[in-house]
């Protein structure tokens, strides 16, 4: 009698414990993995964007190198309760994105193929990649995909936020070009997601982040490609100068017929030494821009730095890499706004400018606090571009052109957190009423679609809840058929889909 009930007892126990991730990995498995303290963890846990990420520290680090390595990691997954991470290029900024404190993380480093495949025109990329590693395997080639402007930025993470590239005017946000996705299932199958045989679940993943699965490699629409025109101009921010790159900026996106011409236009300041100046990222898909398209920002003469030229994508792309800069902590936050008018552009262009600076000098005694503000050109031929190719969760319509705000407040130390946590949530919260006041006085067209680009999303914002309500009930159907469990609803971190009740 007592010696059975020591039995049940024990066997209990066992189960209410069930053994984590890590030790059946280990002991039951042949993938590769990192337990804490390794040289390898280490090395893996720096590669975060954001040093707040990788001070998290997961119990171990997992490294699957196929697809039925990752379905056997999942199965493990469903065996206890444990809280998880999938990280690709670590570079979303959110804490727990990608990142996890006492779980597993999985790293699809390992998931690194680029296959070009010239006679069908496609190239099949891993989600362990980054941009610069795609890049460089294409590189002479005559081939390029659709994906990051920064070499250094993962494939996965930014294919499932829809992707914002140089070459979006010419052929729509990255995730317009992808023909499948080979996709991991919270049940730990493997399907194959196309737009003909999976259509909900291939709309849903073209902008639905980490809901639906992992997904273990993307094919991808390869287009020809020769050298490009690029690099940056930097400027100090004096008021004249900052003047005439906001009407510049507005200019371009009004009138961005030319789809091989892409900028990003980026206001930074370093608030301990008020250093203020603008970088502007160019780039034409072409060795040599036609007169006209970039002259508003060139005639801008005094520039300080001009590092312009003709080049390989793989050149432009890794050049790009010395704006990614290791030890600090990275928040991101967004807004979408209308492009005002000619006439009322220098009003609404500078009062955003004007709130971005005045909210950042209240973070000015912040150790390390450097604030940035990008003007990222959303025009019509996008939004066509990109209902031509099939669309996407983000849906855009081309009755307005628009602007992606994107800030980045850096900072030396996490205890900072809190207070520009605040700071984020008052500057993006600011833009909206700025808008706001605007549609209610005339100056901004109203009633119009203005949803969040969500590679740029702070981690509370409401990514899903500013979709179109179509959208985000596609995301809710496709979601209760893949993952009725909630299985990557509330054991892994990312923007969530709201439930309708
Ligand atoms: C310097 C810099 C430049 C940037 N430039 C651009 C740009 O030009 N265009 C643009 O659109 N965005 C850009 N971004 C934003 C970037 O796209 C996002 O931060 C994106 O999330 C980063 O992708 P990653 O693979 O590095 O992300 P990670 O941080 O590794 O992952 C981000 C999210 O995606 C999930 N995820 C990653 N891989 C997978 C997978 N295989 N399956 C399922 N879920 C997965 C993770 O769980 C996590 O929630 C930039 C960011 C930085 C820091
Ligand atoms: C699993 O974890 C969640 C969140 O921590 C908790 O609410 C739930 O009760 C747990 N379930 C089990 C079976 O332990
Ligand atoms: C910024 O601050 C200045 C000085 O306090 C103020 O005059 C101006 O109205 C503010 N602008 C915005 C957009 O908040
Ligand atoms: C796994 O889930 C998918 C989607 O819900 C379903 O179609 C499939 O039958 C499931 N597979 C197994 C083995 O249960």
């Amino acid at each position: 009698m007592r010696r059975g009930l020591a039995v049940t007892v024990a066997a209990l126990a066992a189960v209410a414990a069930a053994q984590s991730t890590c030790d059946i990995v280990e002991s039951q498995t042949s993938i590769e993995w990192y337990k804490r303290f390794q040289i390898e963890y280490t090395s893996e846990q720096s590669e975060y964007w954001s040093t707040s990420c990788g001070d998290l520290k997961p119990s171990c680090i997992l490294m699957p190198k196929t697809t039925q390595e990752v379905a056997a990691v999942v199965s493990t997954l469903a065996t206890n309760n444990e809280s998880f991470a999938i990280k690709s290029g670590g570079h979303n900024p959110n804490n727990y994105f990608a990142s996890i404190d006492g779980g597993p993380l999985i790293s699809t480093k390992n998931l690194n193929q680029v296959v070009l495949d010239a006679v069908a025109e496609t190239v099949r990329v891993g989600p362990g990649n980054r941009w610069d590693d795609v890049s460089a395997a294409l590189d002479g080639s005559g081939y390029t995909v659709i994906g990051g402007r920064i070499g250094n930025v993962g494939v996965g993470g930014y294919m499932l936020g829809g992707g914002m590239s140089f070459m979006s005017t010419e052929y729509g946000w990255a995730a317009n070009s992808v023909l499948e996705f080979e996709l991991v299932l919270a049940n730990a199958s493997v399907v194959s997601v196309t737009e003909s045989n999976h259509p909900d679940l291939f709309m849903a993943l073209k902008g639905g982040g980490n809901n639906f699965g992992i997904v273990t490699s993307y094919l991808l629409q390869a287009y020809p490609q020769g050298d490009v025109w690029g690099g940056n101009l930097i400027f100090d921010a004096t008021s004249e100068v900052s003047t005439a790159i906001l009407a510049a900026v507005r200019d371009f996106t009004e009138n961005y017929d030319d789809g091989k011409a892409g900028i990003i236009v980026t206001a930074e300041r370093t608030l301990a030494t008020l250093l203020d100046i603008w970088v502007i990222f160019l780039y034409y898909n072409g060795p040599e821009p036609p007169a006209g398209v970039f002259d508003k920002f060139l005639d801008i003469s005094d520039f300080k730095i001009n590092t312009c030229k003709t080049q390989s994508m793989n050149s432009l792309l890794s050049g790009n890499n010395w704006a990614v800069l290791k030890g600090s902590v990275y928040t991101i936050g967004t807004e979408t706004i209308p492009l005002p008018s000619e006439a009322n552009g220098a009003e609404v262009m500078g009062k955003i400018f004007d709130h971005w600076v005045n909210v950042s000098n209240t973070a000015q005694l912040i150790p390390g606090l450097v604030a940035s503000l990008a003007f990222q050109p959303l025009p019509k031929k996008l939004a066509q571009i990109a209902k031509a190719k099939g669309g996407d969760m983000l849906d855009i319509n081309d009755d307005i052109d628009r602007i992606v705000l994107e800030l980045d407040y850096s900072f030396l130390s996490s205890l900072s957190y809190s207070q520009v946590d605040k700071t984020m949530r008052d500057t993006y919260s600011g833009f909206k009423t700025i808008v706001e006041d605007y549609q209610d006085g005339g100056l901004l067209p109203k009633d119009v679609y203005l949803p969040l680009f969500q590679n740029d999303c702070f981690y509370p914002q409401d990514y899903f809840g500013r979709l179109k309500p179509e959208k985000l009930a596609l995301a809710r159907r496709v979601q209760a058929e893949v993952d009725p469990n909630g299985f990557w609803k509330t054991r892994t971190g990312g923007f969530k889909i709201p439930s309708a009740y």
